[in-house]
């Protein structure tokens, strides 16, 4: 199986994602985590990318595409793939459909998680993240629990002027895949908002079906 997450900053593609490998027998590939991971090892491609994303900027395409092209190579992506948080752009959308349908392993289908932007600031200002275990909190919806409370960390780019940039480009840039997607058949909406595990349900539920 070949998915894609899409939706807003903060719509819960990672929250979801982490939950439904397993079930989806998939790997979960998050460039947002592998850029992070770039940026904090200090590579050539982390700081490529850094100061895009400390403006909620998007990453230019071909640095993306190379590293997401890359990862698909890797064994453990032969079994099936979600991909979170690529494609972002037409360009990308593209160069996905090019390497896919080389390998003989189009995409199944892209899930787009709605989110209205009025809810956005708040699930994003109050993100926390275990650097241990990469498990995310929201210190209302999803407290951490004592035991890991002081270590959670709060993303760099997670501050209200962030978010409204990357909401901007969200708009501008990513929104234009939900026809593209529809054009294919491929695109199926989930409501994003409400109970965690009812979101997965009704995410297992579209994908399966
Ligand atoms: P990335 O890391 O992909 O960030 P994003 O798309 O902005 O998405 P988020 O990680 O902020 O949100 P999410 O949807 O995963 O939400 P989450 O599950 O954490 O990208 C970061 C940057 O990297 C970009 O700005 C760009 O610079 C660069 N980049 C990455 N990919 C790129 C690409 N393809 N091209 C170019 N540049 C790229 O949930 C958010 C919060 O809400 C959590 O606290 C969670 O607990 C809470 N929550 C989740 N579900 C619910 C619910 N149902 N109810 C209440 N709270 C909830």
């Amino acid at each position: 199986m070949r998915l894609v997450f899409l939706g807003p900053p903060g719509a819960g593609k990672g929250t979801q994602a982490k939950r439904l490998v397993e079930a989806l027998g998939v790997i979960h590939v998050s460039t947002g985590d592998m850029l992070r991971a770039a940026v904090a090892e200090g590579t050539e491609l982390g700081k490529a990318a850094k100061g895009f994303m400390d403006a909620g900027a998007l990453v230019p395409d071909e640095v993306v595409v190379g590293i997401v092209a890359e990862r698909l190579q890797a064994p453990d992506a032969e079994a099936g793939v979600l991909l979170d948080g690529f494609p972002r752009t037409i360009p990308q959308a593209e160069a996905l459909d090019a390497i896919l349908g080389e390998a003989g392993t189009p995409l199944d289908k892209v899930a787009l998680l709605e989110v209205a932007d009025a809810l956005i600031v708040e699930r994003i200002t109050g993100r926390r993240t275990d650097p241990e275990t990469g498990k995310i909190y929201h210190m209302t919806f999803d407290p951490p629990p004592a035991e890991v409370a002081d270590r959670v960390q709060q993303r760099g780019d997670d501050t209200e002027d962030k978010v409204r940039a990357r909401l901007e480009a969200y708009h501008a840039q990513t929104a234009p895949l939900v026809p593209y997607y529809e054009a294919q058949g491929k695109l199926v909406r989930v409501d994003g908002v409400g109970d965690m595990d009812a979101v997965t349900e009704r995410l297992l539920a579209s994908l399966k079906g």
